[in-house]
């Protein structure tokens, strides 16, 4: 059949914050009870609380019980922020973490069967420190290619079990926790929509932070290592840049951003990169001395203590960034929802 000049309706005219966007619907968090003090490494560590608070701002963190797997924290995460987003369903499941209880298969699967969402496509994704913000511009691809109305994004770690306890440049920075955002299908205008991201990878860098595999190292315990100077310096330079790039592709000019939540590793990273952005000063989110460094999980812990103590508020306009092993790095810029926080200790 064929169609009349007047059925080639022109597109109908859109508000500019009117596009298809991913928008965060919930977030729930996650910890462990036991809380290790700076004192308490100390007993048997060459190090001191002033220290480890004047060079990194961790002042305690939180270890899982030997009982606890990163699956329930996982799992427990990724419940609170259904909770919160009062939803009991969603379409797909996508799980971040370093520090998976076993090699194969991945733990996705199994967080959505306890979820009681088995069925739905379940997967996780590997980039360290970096894993919230890849996993959750994976999720919200999965939404703007029609794949999904709404997603979970957990992520969790217990790098209490790969961090050799013997350690004082790795014992001290790391704790185990886990944090979820719900995603669902919205528009650009509506507070919580993900405006854009930034993700990005070197892996010539890849020994700057590893856990060395049976064919590099076949005896003894295979422990997480770092190189702390190196990585600090390209932390600061990789998450500014790509921050900026979020920042630009929204147009949004320092000034008038009202929440800069950065991977919490260390205090003074970031400061130094709040600064290079110039960010209002009272924008910058630190919230590492009450959980110290927990990876892939530190954004949405953090997001959450911001919100709870009342600096994150609904409409800010609110960018992220990580940088981790891999070398990896994102950035996100998105504006603030309203929500609750569900959070649980385990
Ligand atoms: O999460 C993924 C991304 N990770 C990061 O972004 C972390 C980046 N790196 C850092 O945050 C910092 O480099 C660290 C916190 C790891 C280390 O701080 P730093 O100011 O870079 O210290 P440093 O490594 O240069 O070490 C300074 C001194 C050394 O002693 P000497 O060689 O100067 O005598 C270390 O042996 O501090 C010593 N040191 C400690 N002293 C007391 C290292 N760890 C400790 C400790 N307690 N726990």
């Amino acid at each position: 059949m064929r169609m009349q000049a007047s059925e080639f309706a022109p597109m109908p005219w859109k508000e500019p914050d009117a596009r298809p966007a991913a928008v965060i619907a919930g977030l729930g968090t996650a910890l462990p009870r036991t809380e290790i003090s700076n004192a308490s490494l100390a007993e048997h560590l060459d190090t001191d609380d002033e220290w480890i608070r004047t060079r990194t701002g961790i002042a305690s963190r939180r270890r899982a019980a030997p009982d606890i797997s990163m699956t329930d924290l996982a799992s427990a995460a990724a419940a609170n922020a259904l909770r919160s987003a009062g939803r009991t369903a969603v379409d797909a499941l996508v799980l971040a973490t370093t520090t998976p209880d076993r090699p194969c298969p991945a733990a996705g699967p199994e967080v959505a069967h306890r979820l009681g969402q088995g069925g739905i496509p379940a997967f996780d994704v590997s980039a360290v420190c970096s894993g919230f913000i890849y996993a959750t511009a994976t999720a919200a691809g999965l939404i703007s290619a029609g794949m999904a109305e709404s997603v979970v994004v957990t992520a969790a770690e217990t790098y209490s079990r790969i961090v050799d306890p013997a350690d004082r440049s790795t014992a001290v920075l790391f704790g185990d926790g886990a944090g979820a955002v719900v995603l669902r299908r919205g528009t650009t205008g509506e507070p919580g929509a993900l405006l854009a991201f930034d993700l990005g990878s070197d892996g010539a860098e890849r020994d700057a932070i590893h856990v060395p595999g049976e064919r590099e190292q076949p005896e003894g315990q295979r422990w997480f290592s770092m190189a702390g100077r190196k990585v600090y310096l390209r932390a600061i330079e990789q998450m500014t840049s790509s921050a900026r790039k979020v920042m630009k592709d929204c147009a949004w000019s320092s000034e008038t951003v009202g929440a800069f939540v950065a991977h919490q590793a260390n205090a003074r990273i970031i400061d130094a990169v709040a600064n290079r952005l110039q960010v209002p000063s009272d924008t910058a989110v630190c919230e590492i001395a009450r959980v110290g460094n927990t990876a892939a999980a530190s954004i949405p812990l953090a997001l959450a203590d911001a919100m709870d103590g009342g600096r994150l508020k609904p409409g800010a306009r609110t960018v992220l960034t990580a940088f981790g092993g891999g070398l990896t790095w994102g950035s996100a810029a998105l504006t603030w929802p309203h929500l609750t926080h569900v959070r649980s200790e385990i």
